[in-house]
């Protein structure tokens, strides 16, 4: 390939590695049975009105997509009432190629995006394949994006600031005055995208409505996904929410016929399976509560989580070893080093079934590697060791 010219920037991108999957784990351990709590997905499947919606739609495969996404954007501003038209929604091929689309759109010439050093780490890939300059801005003690330190990173040059909400993989929220607060400060010339993606998961009343912000013409876009609650991460649709004007902007970055119908109709099919999504929702809830307390009562430590996963931190023997002892048992989990937090690992709230397999593997495991005996507690021992 001598003489051909390469684009330096794509050059940097580190390739993203996503969690492994059940096949793949089965194929290199020798596996039957793998549980699967390492990518955010939904533990109950798809809707069963989304499955019904795709068997519809087959029979127009042979087609290019028609008004599905058109259709979608109008449900969605059905959905979300006063205020929105179908002008305010652009869709993508998943909330990952919404963020492409932004950064790909903002980030140009020079420009500069800040973002907290533990999150999503799309972001500062975007940013790096669109050649701009990454400001990751240390997390707080609690594992918090520190808004004041963000705000002091912004310069001329900033382009675009991620604020991810609750925050993957810490499971933290910004709370509406934290959000007010910075908002209040940014200069006009940026733009905040706060990413949603897990936005139905959260119960607290501090939690903001972006949707506010948006009706009120701030330079906001929101980012929101069908892969979690709807649980259709393998159709790929995600969509933003923004003020016209900058939701126009943003579709010039759109490819032509970016999703298709199908999937389409599977999202706005599902959007109205009331049930599914509060089955869903309670699951979640439930599990991951299970999974906090259990893990505590371990003698672990894991951070109160607003999503459906649990981060788990400094595990008493080394987070990439715990990965792999529990893929060995047939669990898969994410040690978060690629997402900022080398000390961390972020297990995803399963059925309860999953959930409480996964805490007794983890004790077998703790007690194997620390060589804990049957009549001692786990915690106990944690405890002494911390003495020691
Ligand atoms: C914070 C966050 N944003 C966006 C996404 C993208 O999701 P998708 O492309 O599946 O819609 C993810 C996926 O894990 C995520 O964790």
């Amino acid at each position: 390939m001598t003489g051909m010219r390469f684009n330096q920037n794509l050059l940097k991108v580190p390739l993203y590695i996503g969690g492994k999957s059940i096949e793949a784990v089965k194929e290199e351990f020798g596996l039957e049975d793998v549980i699967k709590m390492a990518s955010n997905e939904s533990p109950n499947g798809p809707s069963p009105m989304a499955l019904e919606a795709i068997q519809r739609a087959l029979k127009d495969a042979h087609r290019y997509p028609g008004i599905g996404e058109r259709d979608l954007r109008r449900k969605l501003a059905g959905r979300f009432g006063d205020g929105f038209t179908e002008d305010n929604f652009v869709t993508g091929n998943g909330g990952s190629d919404i963020l492409r689309m932004i950064t790909q759109a903002f980030l140009f010439e020079g420009g500069n995006a800040v973002m907290c050093s533990a999150t999503f780490p799309l972001y500062h890939i975007f940013v790096t394949m669109y050649g701009g300059e990454n400001r990751q801005v240390p997390y707080t003690a609690d594992y918090c994006h520190d808004l004041p330190a963000m705000l002091a990173q912004i310069d001329d040059e900033t382009r675009i600031v991620f604020l991810c909400s609750p925050n993957n993989p810490t499971g933290t929220i910004i709370t509406k005055s934290q959000l007010d607060g910075f908002l209040a400060k940014v200069p006009d010339h940026v733009l905040v995208v706060l990413d949603e993606s897990y936005n139905r998961y959260v119960e607290s009343e501090d939690y903001p409505d972006s949707l506010d912000y948006i009706r009120a013409g701030k330079n906001i876009i929101a980012v929101r996904s069908f892969s979690k609650t709807s649980g259709l991460a393998n159709l790929r649709v995600g969509y933003l929410i923004a003020p016209i004007e900058l939701a126009d902007y943003v579709r010039h970055a759109q490819l032509p016929f970016h999703t298709s119908d199908i999937v389409l109709a599977a999202a706005m099919a599902s959007m109205d399976d009331y049930e599914f999504h509060e089955h869903n929702r309670k699951t979640i809830l439930a599990g991951r509560a299970f999974l906090r307390d259990s893990l505590r009562a371990l003698g672990l430590s894991c951070l109160d989580s607003h999503m459906n996963s649990v981060l788990l931190i400094d595990p008493p023997i080394p987070p990439a070893e715990l990965e792999i002892a529990l893929l060995r048992r047939g669990i898969i989990v994410r040690h978060t080093a690629g997402f900022g937090i080398p000390n961390g690992v972020r297990i995803t709230v399963g059925t309860p079934e999953e959930n409480a397999i996964f805490i007794a593997r983890t004790e077998i495991i703790l007690r194997e590697k620390l060589g804990i005996p049957a009549g001692t507690s786990v915690e106990s021992k944690l405890k002494l060791m911390e003495r020691v």
